[in-house]
């Protein structure tokens, strides 16, 4: 397998804080932001400066570092007992993406193991971030290698919302896929979901794949239909925000609409997940948290209101697509294939 070089570092721990790009501010400007508080760090996930389900995970990482260096003067005990407090905050910071409860939950293991002082914690806490931040992209590589054999040669994929190098640490899932496959086959090309309200899809996964020179097509959500019965869609792969034990997959709103397209024209629909977005808590996709987003993703683009004043809104920012319309779960230990309850579990049994 040719490896692709991917150009984007999403976010990186530096010495003392955390580096970011500001995605806040796509198309416009590609600049980096330095967060050096933990509560810097919780509004930085909750306003979206860092976004996607692996990336959200790794900004809660080093949020929990940031917290510890700012307790660092505690007596140890009390030390402890703060910075478990200020972690449990830091992963109400978004609801649905359980890659952040997961980091988080790293974290607490590092301090509640530890047998160092305060000081030992806090570089504990910093070398296990770094850690996670490093394996992230090998799982991404991983999961574009096993995507990669399932894409057909010259194959045009579909993608809804942006899960590529800037929803993670680099490379992506969804989109590690496609630079993994395209590394080998430069004749493939992704038609791209504009992914209302936010527009990850037009922002982000369009900036990407094109600083890539992957060739790209940007679409408006309401069009998956239509090009996939005129036979343009040989496949889709998304990302996921959780997967229930069953498979159910919440990702962002609009995936299921495109699941469902998929199903109906017989095109392939693959998610692209690391196993830390898999909530084996959970039986299926009924009981994941799906957030409500600000009324004013709906009725205003760019600052404008581009509705009538006054008009109902509601915004969930994420569906869930049944695991009965999911093809395969591709993982960085292989594409789990239906029944998912059997296979997720052995792929957390090695
Ligand atoms: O609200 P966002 O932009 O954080 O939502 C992101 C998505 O839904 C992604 O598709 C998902 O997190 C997978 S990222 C590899």
């Amino acid at each position: 397998m040719t490896e692709f070089k991917s150009k984007i570092r999403t976010i990186e721990w530096i010495d003392t804080f955390s580096r970011m790009v500001d995605q806040t501010l796509f198309p416009y400007e590609f600049k980096y932001v330095d967060i050096k508080t933990g509560d810097e760090m919780f509004d930085a996930i909750k306003t979206m400066i860092v976004r996607g389900a692996p990336a959200i995970g790794i900004a809660g990482a080093h949020g929990v570092v940031l917290y510890a260096q700012e307790l660092k003067d505690l007596p140890r005990e009390e030390f402890v007992k703060k910075l478990l407090e200020k972690a449990d905050y830091m992963a109400t910071s978004r609801p649905t993406a359980v890659n952040l409860m997961w980091a988080v939950e790293k974290q607490k293991e590092v301090i509640k193991n530890s047998k160092s002082d305060v000081k030992g914690i806090i570089e504990e806490l910093k070398q296990n971030a770094i850690k996670l931040e490093n394996e992230d992209i090998e799982i991404n590589k991983k999961i574009g290698d096993f995507g990669a054999e399932v894409v057909p040669k010259g194959a045009t994929i579909l993608t809804h919302c942006n899960a590529g190098a800037l929803a993670t640490v680099g490379y992506g899932t969804a989109l590690g896929v496609v630079r993994s496959a395209f590394a080998n086959d430069p004749t493939i090309q992704v038609f791209a979901d504009e992914t209302r309200p936010r527009q990850q899809g037009a922002r982000i996964t369009t900036l990407e794949l094109t600083m890539d020179g992957i060739p790209t097509t940007l679409i408006t959500d309401g069009m998956c239909s239509y090009f996939m019965k005129k036979g343009m869609i040989d496949m889709v792969v998304v990302g996921a925000d959780r997967i229930a034990a069953n498979g159910d997959t919440a990702n962002k709103i609009g995936t299921y609409t495109v699941a469902i397209a998929a199903k109906y024209h017989n095109i392939p629909f693959y998610i692209a997940a690391p196993l830390s977005t898999i909530d084996t808590s959970i039986k299926t996709g009924d009981e994941i948290p799906i957030e409500e987003r600000s009324h004013d993703e709906v009725t205003h683009i760019n600052g404008k209101a581009i509705c009538a004043e006054g008009v109902n809104i509601i915004n969930p920012g994420f569906d869930v697509t049944p695991h009965e319309l999911i093809t395969g779960i591709i993982t960085e230990k292989g594409i789990l294939r239906p029944d998912y309850t059997k296979s997720i579990a052995e792929a957390f049994k090695n």
